[in-house]
C-alpha cells in the first residue's frame, strides 16, 4: 500500500528511495561536518509557543501579498539547482506544483529547463536567482531574459565567494550527469561542470572557474543599472550586512547559511532572524530559509519577523516522490499545519502573528 504523505517528512522517506544515491548526497548534504544542516533543524525544534484562547479564531488566512504579488501562503520554494536530477519535467513540473499552492517560486540560475518554460508552468509567481559569473554578460542576459518573460525578482546569492567543502559530493566525485544541464546558460561557462574528477565535485570545480570572488557592496549598483526588477539578496546573517544590503538598495533580503552547505558552523537561519529584523527595522522585507519542514517552523519565522519564508530540500522531496502533484503536497502540507497552529494560537492572519508568540531563549 501507499503510505500516506502528510508531512515533509514522509514525503523525504519516500524520495530517498527514488533517487540516485549521489544525488542524493548532493540534496541531503551540506558543507564538512553538516553542523549548520543540523543546527537549521534543531533551532526550529527549541521554539516553544504561547498560543491565546478564547480568541474567536475559527479558520485564518495565510494569504499575502510581496512586491505586488498575492500569494496563497508565506511558504515559498528556495532556489535550487538542477531538478532535471530528479524529476524529467524538472523545473516545469516544480512551478506548477507551486502555482497549484500558490506559493513562490524561486528559479535557479541553475536550472535545467529554459527561464521561458518555467515561466510558462507558473501564473507570475516565479523569481530569478543568480551567482555572481565573472562573466558579467551571462548574469544582464539573464536579468534581462527574466524581466521580458515575467518574473517578479531577481534574488542575488551573496554567500558562495567560492564552494563550501561538501565532503559527500568530494567522496562521491560528484558531477552533473545523465543529459542534465544548466540549459539557460552558454555551455562553454558550464563545461567543468560535467567533468568526472575522482576525489573533487565537479560543481566545487566549476564554481571556482566561474564565480567572482572578488565581489563587494559597491559592485551591487551595476546588476541593479541590469534590471527594473526588485533586487533581493541571500545569504545574509548579520545585522550588518542587512543594514548594508538595505543601504545599498536592497529590496529585500533572505536571512540563509545556504542550508547549511557553505560555512560550516554558522550561525543556525531561525537564531540570526531577531537580529537581522531589528538591524533592517521594517525598510525592507526579510525573508528566512534554512531548516524550515512544517508549519509551525514558518509560523515562529514569521512572529519572529519575516516576511515568507523559504523551503529547500522539502520540494525537491516531493517533486522526487510525485513531480508537481509532489511539489504542490509537500507545500500544502506545511500550509494546512501553519494555518492549523495560528487557529490553534487564536492567530487569524500572518500579520497577527508577533514576537509574543514564541517564547524567548529556547528551553
Ligand atoms: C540541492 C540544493 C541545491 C541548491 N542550489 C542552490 C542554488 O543554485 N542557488 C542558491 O542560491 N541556493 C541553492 N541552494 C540553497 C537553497 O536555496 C536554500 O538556501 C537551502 O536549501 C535552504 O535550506 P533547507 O534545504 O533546509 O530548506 C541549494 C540547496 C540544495 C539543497
Amino acid at each position: 500500500m501507499t503510505p500516506l504523505l502528510l508531512t515533509a517528512s514522509d514525503y523525504r522517506d519516500s524520495a530517498q528511495g527514488l533517487v540516485k544515491p549521489d544525488v542524493w548526497d548532493f540534496i541531503e548534504g551540506g558543507a564538512e561536518d553538516e553542523r549548520t544542516v543540523a543546527a537549521n533543524v534543531r533551532a526550529f525544534d527549541r521554539v516553544r509557543l504561547r498560543p491565546r484562547v478564547l480568541a474567536g479564531v475559527a479558520d485564518a488566512d495565510t494569504g499575502l501579498s510581496l512586491f505586488g504579488t498575492a500569494y496563497a501562503t508565506p511558504v515559498g520554494i528556495a532556489p535550487t539547482a538542477y531538478h532535471r536530477l530528479v524529476d524529467a519535467e524538472g523545473e516545469v513540473a516544480t512551478a506548477r506544483g507551486a502555482t497549484a499552492a500558490g506559493a513562490l517560486f524561486v528559479v535557479a540560475m541553475f536550472a535545467s529547463r529554459t527561464l521561458e518554460d518555467i515561466a510558462a508552468a507558473a501564473a507570475g509567481n516565479v523569481w530569478l536567482q543568480l551567482y555572481w559569473l565573472r562573466r558579467r554578460d551571462v548574469m544582464r542576459s539573464l536579468a534581462e531574459r527574466a524581466e521580458r518573460a515575467g518574473y517578479g525578482a531577481i534574488m542575488l546569492t551573496v554567500d558562495v565567494p567560492r564552494m563550501g567543502r561538501r565532503r559527500r559530493d568530494m567522496r562521491n566525485g560528484f558531477t552533473i550527469g545523465g543529459g542534465v544541464a544548466a540549459v539557460n546558460i552558454d555551455p562553454a561557462v558550464m563545461a567543468s561542470a560535467h567533468r568526472r574528477d575522482a576525489g573533487r565535485s565537479a560543481l566545487a570545480r566549476h564554481t571556482a572557474d566561474t564565480f567572482d570572488p572578488t565581489l563587494t557592496w559597491t559592485d551591487l549598483a551595476w546588476l541593479r543599472g541590469c534590471t527594473r526588477l526588485p533586487l533581493v539578496l541571500k545569504g545574509i546573517l548579520t545585522a550588518q550586512d542587512a543594514v548594508l544590503a538595505a543601504d545599498h538598495g536592497a529590496d529585500a533580503i533572505v536571512v540563509s547559511n545556504h542550508g547549511g552547505r557553505q560555512l560550516d558552523g554558522a550561525v543556525a537561519s531561525l537564531d540570526a532572524l531577531a537580529e537581522v529584523v531589528d538591524a533592517v527595522a521594517g525598510r525592507i522585507p526579510v525573508l528566512l530559509d534554512g531548516g524550515v519542514r512544517r508549519g509551525t517552523d514558518a509560523m515562529a519565522a514569521l512572529a519572529l519577523g519575516a516576511r515568507m519564508v523559504l523551503t529547500g530540500r522539502p520540494p525537491l522531496w516531493g517533486l522526487a516522490t510525485g513531480g508537481a502533484d509532489g511539489v504542490a503536497g509537500v507545500l500544502r502540507a506545511m500550509t494546512g499545519e501553519l494555518e492549523h497552529a495560528m487557529v490553534l494560537s487564536g492567530r487569524p492572519a500572518l500579520e497577527a502573528l508577533d514576537r509574543s508568540l514564541v517564547r524567548p531563549g529556547g528551553p
